[in-house]
């Protein structure tokens, strides 16, 4: 029997901090499971989900203004311990009578909160003096009715505040970061002890629960996955395998614009480690003849996109039995999704991977990580057996090596970059540095330079590598590698590679540059 891991939860009400995503992660590395939902939602919904806790998040807006988001009406009545964090305790404030002043200068980084009264969600906390990381502009000046101050910085007299008996806390600053020092003990104090919550979200009790879900929901019917060697897709086939067996069907559709062996290494464990069913189709040509004459970035994404589908939609239909579409969707894209409906953002990119496939197999899709942010997948791939480097790897476009081939795609062009990249990707895990930087690649300009090798002259392509460091992906810059370890890279892959006379390191930033070249 199955425990109801989900029978103690804490709510994240998101007022559109950066960091709201990340306190619920927080939470959940505590084993407590935690979702997010918008500031606008209905208490009706709010109740229903009936947590034991909730969290009011940060935000960029200014409680005094009019519209700014509120809580929805009746939330402090539900009687559910509620801690508002920044943005989230100026609403307690202003709800209870106290006073928000607006800012005149932001406070934005490290700060020391003096603790000067013990409050439940200070328990345990030795130090009368913590680092904490403040990002706000305007703070609570008068404290309302009934509440105490549990801590104050020298900018803010107002840091923490609580309430004796109602279980209401608010925090000017953010446990969340790793900066603020006893973050995660403050985030423990009021989950465990003040919400009672017990710690059953692990990864064991994730696999159990998904694999009875799963197998509830196909029953004897076959589903059908799209295996791509990324992480997401990797960790469904090894969940669905383990789930349902040989009703599991995979489809890797080799498009020949993957890493050096890439394709050989994800049959190689999937098929012969994992006994999984996988149908790999080897689609090079295909690809390559859509690529012909095109060279515009957009033209080029959405022919392998096209390819993509029309290969993949062939192999499914082949198979009648097939009742069900599994997809690695995780918990950041369903919360993106639902913010991106009334999104007016440019298009900078065409992502082919991001919607498409379900609408035209007109089959029902299982999406067993939908509730898992990246680092849960992990965990759980690691626990069902699949190998680090798969895990660990860093994000490749579904593009592949089409979009790191500047202009036209060629097969004399994929195999040069492929060796490249083989390159520089060994030398950054034999040097320890492959985990330290985000993502790391080469890419392939088809430009000539001269260059000279012994006694011959030498006119040949250029390779480009670049590594970031990010968070998000959203932004990132350019990492700061060694720079002889670069020059060891640069003399192997012209050494190596006849076709190369010159290597160099991209040194911009995102923005205004973006990660991948097109
Ligand atoms: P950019 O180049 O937009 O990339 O700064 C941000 C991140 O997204 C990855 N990327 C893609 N991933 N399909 C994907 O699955 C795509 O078409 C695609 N294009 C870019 C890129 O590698 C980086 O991690």
């Amino acid at each position: 029997m199955v425990k109801d891991i989900l029978k103690h939860k804490i709510l994240v009400i998101d007022f559109g901090s950066q960091y709201s995503q990340l306190i619920a992660r927080r939470v959940r590395e505590l084993g407590v499971y935690c979702e997010i939902l918008p500031y606008n939602s209905s208490l009706t919904s709010i109740k229903a989900y009936s947590p034991q806790g909730i969290i009011l998040s940060g935000g960029p807006e200014t409680v005094k203004k009019k519209g700014a988001p509120k809580v929805p009406k009746g939330l402090f009545h539900l009687n559910i311990p509620i801690l508002g964090i920044c943005y989230g305790m100026q609403l307690i404030a202003e709800e209870f009578g106290g006073k928000v002043e607006l800012a005149t200068k932001r406070e934005f980084g490290h700060a020391s909160l003096n603790i000067f009264k013990s409050s439940y969600l200070f328990k345990g906390i030795k130090k009368r003096s913590i680092d904490v990381w403040m990002s706000h502009g305007d703070h609570v000046s008068k404290l309302p009715k009934g509440f105490k101050i549990a801590g104050k910085t020298t900018n803010s007299p107002i840091a923490a505040l609580f309430h004796p008996t109602k279980k209401i806390f608010g925090l000017q600053f953010h446990p969340e970061v790793t900066h603020t020092s006893q973050g995660k003990r403050i985030l423990k104090n009021f989950v465990k002890d003040i919400c009672q919550c017990k710690g059953l979200w692990n990864s064991k009790n994730i696999i159990s629960r998904s694999i009875n879900e799963i197998r509830d929901a196909v029953g004897k019917d076959e589903v059908l996955l799209g295996l791509s060697g990324g992480v997401d897709s990797a960790v469904v086939a090894a969940l669905l395998s383990k789930a349902i067996g040989k009703q599991l069907t995979c489809v890797f559709v080799d498009n020949g614009l993957l890493r050096l062996n890439e394709g050989d290494q994800v049959m190689e464990t999937f098929k012969k480690k994992f006994g999984i069913k996988v149908k790999r189709v080897n689609a090079g040509n295909y690809f390559l003849k859509d690529l012909k004459g095109k060279i515009d970035p957009e033209d080029k994404r959405k022919a392998i996109g096209k390819t993509f589908i029309d290969i993949f939609l062939k192999e499914a239909r082949k198979n009648k039995k097939i009742k069900w579409l599994a997809q690695g969707t995780i918990y950041p894209d369903v919360i993106e999704s639902a913010g991106k409906e009334k999104s007016a953002a440019h298009v900078i990119k065409s992502h082919h991977n991001v919607g498409g496939l379900p609408d035209y197999l007109n089959l029902p899709v299982i999406e067993p990580l939908k509730d898992l942010f990246k680092d849960e997948v992990r965990k759980i791939g690691l626990e069902l057996g699949l190998p680090h480097e798969i895990l660990f790897r860093h994000p490749f476009p579904g593009p592949g090596l089409g979009v790191r081939i500047l202009g036209e795609v060629k097969k004399e062009y994929i195999r040069i970059l492929q060796l490249a990249d083989d390159i520089f990707i060994k030398e950054l895990i034999s040097g320890g540095l492959y985990d330290k930087v985000s993502q790391a690649f080469a890419v392939f300009l088809p430009v000539k330079s001269v260059g000279v090798v012994g006694d011959s002259r030498r006119y040949k392509y250029v390779i480009a590598l670049r590594a970031v460091e990010t968070i998000d992906f959203m932004t990132a810059n350019s990492a700061t590698l060694p720079h002889a370890f670069l020059e060891r890279i640069s003399n192997r892959i012209i050494n190596e590679i006849p076709e190369i006379s010159r290597v160099t390191y991209d040194i911009s930033s995102k923005p205004p540059a973006t990660i991948e070249w097109e």
